[in-house]
Order: structure tokens, then sequence, then C-alpha cells
């Protein structure tokens, strides 16, 4: 997630620090300070805009990959100016016009003079250029179980084409992994690359689920749903919890009236767009596993297809797309196909599936301070659904 983006969200620089003393103490035991836009002695800079925050004195040729993903662009325009705005915007001079604040560590530590950090959505990566591996640890106040599932799925199924994972503490809360080099598939300019890539994730996918594959009672899965989803949502504020449970009873009404008695439920990844799927140079990882859990079989395939995950673009895209898998199953079956014929109803049940995620993680993480996500999110659901 970009740090503007988390900016919004939750009080950053503040989270980033605490997160930051932690994990250094934790981990060289080191007993100092990191502080936002005061004089310290090892600074580093931040540009909101390339998602990277790095050592001041960091040889800047080294950060052409990190960034790379950020200077590219479908129009051809924007790409000639997000090139030029990604070479000079972290040199100096222009850099101190761009870069958006600093942080500065004290006392200094030797190690961290090639350390750069990508912060994202729970955790936050150290890019360990002298140790050519990341450091994966937990931000204060957020939910130590997504990076535990992101650490666990990793280490359990090894098969699954994703960076390896090692050194997992749970009372630091910080895992290290292979440092790996690829792109996000939005940001591949050849289509047919992407879409054999695209592929390649989704037979990883399948292979997952056909070894975690089970049936479950419909009725006792959706009953255990809303039931955790009524628990959860009376954390929330009054007005939005409302909202929860009128779409929660209308998509349960709705996945009822088209399910089979039973279900079929597999490991689903939880997260599944193309910013997680990138392809390196002769293979793809499929990346952050945060959300994964035992999911109804075709959860990912309608997290992709109908982009759960950006609620504005859902707005748009919404009922051409729902309209498009009715009529051309391929982009949902290729999970399974023994239960194409009821993909209506499992549709319903991966809308509630996700709305008690987005819920779980509203509850669980004290530090999220705007939900602004998950009421447009309902509001798509509820409007276009017409629920
Ligand atoms: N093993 C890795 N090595 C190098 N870079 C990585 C690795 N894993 C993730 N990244 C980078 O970090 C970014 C965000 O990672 P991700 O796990 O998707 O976090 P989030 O979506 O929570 O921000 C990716 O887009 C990629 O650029
Ligand atoms: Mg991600």
């Amino acid at each position: 997630m970009k740090i503007s983006l988390l900016k919004v969200r939750e009080d950053f620089d503040n989270i980033f620090c605490k997160s930051l003393e932690n994990f250094l103490s934790k981990k060289f035991d080191w007993n100092g300070e990191v502080q936002a836009n005061m004089q310290g002695e090892q600074v580093f800079y931040v540009n909101d805009q390339l998602n990277v925050i790095y050592p001041k004195y960091i040889k800047r040729a080294l950060l052409t990959d990190l960034i790379k993903e950020y200077s590219w662009s479908p129009i051809w325009w924007k790409r000639q100016l997000q090139r030029i705005y990604s070479f000079f915007a972290i040199r100096f001079p222009a850099e101190k016009l761009f870069s958006k604040g600093r942080f500065s560590i004290t006392p200094a530590i030797k190690n961290l003079e090639k350390w750069v950090f990508l912060p994202g959505n729970h955790s936050i990566r150290v890019i360990d250029f002298p140790g050519n591996e990341c450091h994966v640890f937990l931000k204060v106040g957020f939910f130590k179980g997504f990076l535990e599932n992101d650490f666990n799925i990793r280490r359990d199924f090894p098969d699954l084409p994703v960076p390896k994972v090692y050194n997992y503490s749970s009372e630091k809360h910080y895992y290290s992994e292979d440092k790996i080099l690829g792109l996000p598939l939005n940001r591949l300019p050849n289509i047919s690359e992407r879409n054999i890539a695209l592929k390649q994730a989704r037979d990883a996918l399948q292979s997952l689920y056909s070894k975690t594959k089970d049936y479950l009672s419909s009725e006792k899965y959706l009953r255990e749903l809303c039931e955790r989803l009524h628990k959860n949502s009376q954390l929330l504020d009054n007005e939005l919890s409302g909202v929860v449970l009128t779409v929660c009873q209308k998509l349960k009404a709705a996945a009822q009236s088209y399910l089979p008695d039973e279900i079929l439920v597999a490991q689903s990844h939880g997260d599944f767009q193309d910013a997680n799927i990138l392809k390196g140079k002769d293979r793809i990882y499929i990346i952050d596993w945060e959300y994964s859990c035992v999911r109804s079989i075709y959860y990912d395939a309608f997290t992709y297809e109908l982009f759960f995950r950006f609620p504005q673009k859902m707005l748009n895209i919404y009922p051409q797309a729902v309209q498009k898998n009715q009529n051309n199953h391929e982009n949902i079956t290729w999970a399974n196909d023994e239960e194409s014929s009821h993909i209506t109803g499992y549709r319903y049940l991966a809308l509630l599936e996700d709305l008690d995620l987005k819920v779980q993680e509203c509850v669980s993480i004290s530090k999220i301070t705007s939900n602004e996500s998950v009421r447009t999110w309902l509001k798509v659901v509820y409007a276009l659904e017409n629920l």
C-alpha cells in the first residue's frame, strides 16, 4: 500500500517510528530513538509517490529496481513523465522538493546504511542489500495474526511460487524472506506476458485448492460466518454496524437461495489481485498471504474479477463484471469446475466472506482510524447487487 494512502488511513509517521524502534531493539539489542522530521544521526528520506524510505547516503542506483513499478504507466506520455520524475525525485537537488519528510535514527546503526524500507498494509518490509534478504516486521498496534498467516502459509506449502521465508519469531513479531526481483502484473507492458503470468498464478492456486479442499454444510458455514459478523460489528460505531448487519442479512438470504446443501471450501490466498503477482526474470511469485484462510472455492477468483480491494473501481465496473462472469464462467471456474452450476450463490457467499474480513480488520486494528473504504464497499455492494 502506498505511503500516501497509509497517511490518510492512519497516523503513519508515529506508527513507523514506534514499529522501527521496536524492531531495531529486538534485532540488534539497540536502545535509541526513531524520530520523524527531526535532527538525528542517521537520516532517511521519504518519497510518498515512489513508496520508499531510503538512507540519505545510499547510492541512488540501488533504488532503481525498487521504484521501477512506479515508473511505468500504460499511457505513453504519463510513462515518460513518471520516468523523469522517478529519476530526479530521489536525487539532489529535486529530492529536496519531492521528498515529503524524513526519519532519523539515533544512535546510528552501521547495518542500516544500505537498508531501504517499503511500508505496507500491516507490516513494514526492509530491503537489506548487504544481506540480500528482506525483514518484515509488524506495525505496532496491528494484528499479529495477519503477519503469522503470511509466514505460515509460505512455510507450510513450499511448492507455492513464493519468496522463501525463515526466522519467524512470534514474540518479536518479525520474519525474514528471500529478496526477489519482479514487477507486479499491472505494471507489465506486454499483455501476452501478463496473461501467461496470470495463468501461472491461477494454476498455482488451483493446485493449493486441490490439496486443501473440503465439503461443508452450507447452512452451518453461513450461520457461523454471520454469527462472527454480528459479534464483530458490535465493536463498530452504531451507524456502520447497522449497515453491516443489513448487508449481512441480505447477502446471507441471497446466498442461501442459490447454494447447494454442501459447499466446497479450500485455503484461499485472500488478496488475489495484480499487485500481488510479481513477474520475475523466468518465473512468477505470489506475495502477500496475510489474508489467507479457508474460504469458499471461488473467493479468490471473485476478489480478482470484481475488484473487491478497489471499491472505487467496483463502482464503475461491477454490473458489467458480474454479467461477464455469468455469461462466461472461465474467469471464475479456473479455480475448480465442480461447482460451476452454483456460481451465483458462490458470488453472494464470497461477498459475505469479504465483508467478514473487512469488519475483522476494522475491529482488530485500533490504529486504522478511517473506515472509509469499508463504507464505500458497503454502498457499492448494496446498490449494485440490488439488495
Ligand atoms: N520478497 C520480496 N523481495 C523484494 N521485494 C518484495 C518482496 N515481497 C514484496 N516486495 C515488495 O513489497 C511490495 C509490497 O508487498 P506486499 O506483501 O504486497 O505488501 P502490502 O500489499 O501489504 O503493502 C511489493 O509490491 C514488492 O514491491
Ligand atoms: Mg500487496
